[in-house]
Order: structure tokens, then sequence, then C-alpha cells
């Protein structure tokens, strides 16, 4: 079959390999959209230690099952399909205890790193394990089941949340999650949005998707406004979905006392944090890890209409493509945001 492999750091080969064997619990899935992962760009130059090569990586993705292995009873050939991008141990205490996206041992599809190596969904097939699969409904396409996996990120992170529709919420970072974040808050009834980001383009989407207020982090208005929205307390949520020291103490600041703050981004493994502030304050910091059940939440949303897939895809390309398109991405070319490639 032909695969995209990362052969060498920031060397993306189009090449053939052979068709991944499937264990008796696993199925072999025929690959129709691939979405392109910031995680998977980021990840190319070695920066994050998490995709060490040689790696098929990718783990956004939809498809036919082609193949099912022996213990196989729930799917069949010819199901469409999408599925987590964390394989989990069925038998573990976390999985037991409703929280599978922290089981130990956990591994995520085109990863590799020090603890394992997963091949992931740049390729024509790709071997999943039956419980990690869900069914597509018949009106979702292939290339918005790829995205669903960003969008089950973002949701994920609002279910862990303190909510109340009379909420204003501050989304830092409006990228390809921030987005999501922004859009389903609003489908959640959010009475103020705030998205912060750098970038302009960045922010016009994210007011198409939804926040009734967009600024970039340097504008004086940016307290000003989030203070008259709250009768002079500050906002009562944020999600944090860039990972650096900046914007993570704007979070922060933003809030008023006994708030939330969420933490998707993780691009530094280190920040800062005005410590006298969240003390004082009392303001509760948590992380948002990956997924824990809400894929079918946003298939639903997808299939009903009520999540636009379409505003945030920049382009659909076939996967013999995929090293220029991951070159541009890399490059940070103004104007594209979700890149689906198709085998
Ligand atoms: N917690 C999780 O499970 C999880 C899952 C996926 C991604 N992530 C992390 O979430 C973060 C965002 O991922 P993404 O795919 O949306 O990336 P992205 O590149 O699409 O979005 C990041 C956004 O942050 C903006 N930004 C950068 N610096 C900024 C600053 N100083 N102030 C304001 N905005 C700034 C960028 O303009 C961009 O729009 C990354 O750190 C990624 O690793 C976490």
């Amino acid at each position: 079959m032909k695969a995209l492999v990362l052969e060498k750091y920031m060397q993306l080969a189009y090449t053939d390999v052979p068709v991944p064997d499937i264990g008796e619990q696993e199925v072999l899935v025929k690959v129709k959209a691939i979405g392109i992962c910031g995680s998977d760009v980021h990840g190319i130059d070695g920066s994050t230690g998490r995709r060490m090569p040689p790696i098929i990586m990718g783990h956004e993705a939809s498809g036919i099952i082609e193949q099912t292995g022996k213990l196989v009873t729930e799917w069949k050939a010819g199901d469409r399909v999408t599925f987590d991008s964390t394989i989990y141990n069925t038998n573990d205490w976390y999985t037991k205890n409703g929280m599978y996206n922290l089981s130990d041992g956990r591994m995520v599809l085109g990863v590799s790193c020090n603890e394992f190596t997963r091949n992931g969904a740049y390729a024509d097939y790709v071997a999943v394990p039956q419980h990690i699969l869900y069914r597509l409904p018949d009106n979702v396409s292939f290339v918005q089941a790829a995205l669903v996996e960003p969008a089950a990120v973002a949701l994920h992170a609002i279910e862990i949340t303190p909510f109340d529709p009379s909420y204003t919420a501050i989304v830092v970072g409006a990228g390809m999650v921030g987005s999501f974040v922004v859009q389903l808050l609003k489908i959640k009834g959010c009475k103020n949005i705030v998205a912060v980001d750098l970038d302009e383009g960045k922010l016009e989407l994210a007011k198409k998707l939804g926040a009734d207020f967009v600024y970039q982090p340097g504008e004086p208005d940016l307290f000003d406004k989030v203070l008259s929205l709250t009768g002079g307390r500050g906002a009562d949520i944020a999600f944090e979905v860039v990972g650096i020291s900046a914007t993570i103490r704007l979070g922060i600041e933003l809030l008023r006392k006994g708030a939330t703050l969420t933490v998707l981004g993780n691009l530094s493994p280190v920040t800062d944090m005005p410590l006298q502030t969240i003390v004082t304050r009392q303001i509760r910091i948590q992380g948002s890890c990956a997924i824990n059940g809400e894929y079918p939440a946003i298939l639903d949303l997808i299939s009903s209409g009520k999540l636009d897939m379409k505003t945030i895809l920049s382009a659909e390309a076939p996967l013999s493509e995929g090293a220029s398109w991951f070159s541009r991405l890399y490059n940070k070319e103004k104007g594209l945001m979700k890149v689906v490639l198709k085998p």
C-alpha cells in the first residue's frame, strides 16, 4: 500500500509499505479521509519528541472497514467508521472509572515516542482496535468525519468545565481546537464568548463560528469589554488553547474570583503562573486531556447540521501531495486552517 512516511525529521515520503497486520480484536480500515493535525506539523522537526521517525503519523481519520479480526463481532466489512485517537486499555483502573483518556499505557495513533510507536492513518490502510471505533451516520461524509477528533477534544474541555448559559467565556487561541471551543460554547447557549488570537484571520473565522467579541491579546479594550460584560467582575470561565506562559496569564487575568481556567494548550512543557492571583482570587486551573467519549455527541451535531465543519476546511488534497501540504502548514502559510488528505 501507499503511505506518507516520516522517514527522518523534516523528510516525508509517499512510498510503498506493507499493509498492516491486524490482531484478533482489530479491524483493517481503508482510509478515505485524514486531517492534518497541528501536532503532526509541529512534530516533524523533532521538537516535541512525539513523532520519532520512521513513523506513519495521522490520528484524525475515517474510512471503510475492509477486514475484521477473529474476535470482532460488532463490526463487519463495509461499515463506514471513524475512530478515537486514543488507544486505551479496557482493563485499567481509569477506564473502569470512566476516564479512559487517562488510562495507563494509553497510546495515540500515529505517534512514536520513548514509550511506544503506533502507526497511524496517512496511508491506504490502518489497523484499529474495535473498541475505539464509531459508526458514521449516513449523512456524515468521510471528510466531515475526519474532523470529529479535534471537535471532540474541544467538547471534552467544555464538559469538564463548570457552565451556565449566563456565563461569559474567554477562548484564548482561536486555531483549530479553539475555534471548535467557540462553536460548541455557542451551541450550548453561552451568553458572551470572547475569542483572543494574534491572527486576524483566525479572529474573523471565530466571529463567523459564534464569537461575540474578538480581540488580539494586546488590545487595551479587551479588559474593559470583559469587565463591562460581567458587572465589573471578570469572565466566569476561560479556555487556554495555545499553551504558552503569556496566554495562560491572560486567561487567568480575565477571570473573576472563583472562576475556572481549562488548559488545553501544551506547546511549552513548563509555563509561569501568577501565583498570588490564582490563590487570592481562588482560581481553579485544570488540564483537559484528549477525549473521553465525546465522539457520538459530535457525530450527532454534524449529522443534525448544527456543527459547521466547512468554515475551517481549507483544502482537500490527495495523500500523494501530503509532503507539500505539510511544508505549507509548517511555514504557517496565511489563511490555511484544516487540510484533509485523501488516500
Ligand atoms: N489537550 C488536548 O487534548 C489537546 C488536543 C489537541 C491539541 N492540543 C493543544 O492545543 C493547542 C492548540 O492546538 P491547535 O491544533 O488548535 O493549534 P493551532 O495552531 O490551530 O491554534 C493555535 C492558535 O493560537 C494562536 N496563538 C499563538 N500564539 C498566541 C498568543 N500569544 N496569543 C493568542 N493567540 C495565539 C495562533 O494564532 C493559532 O490560531 C496546542 O498547544 C496543541 O498541542 C491539546
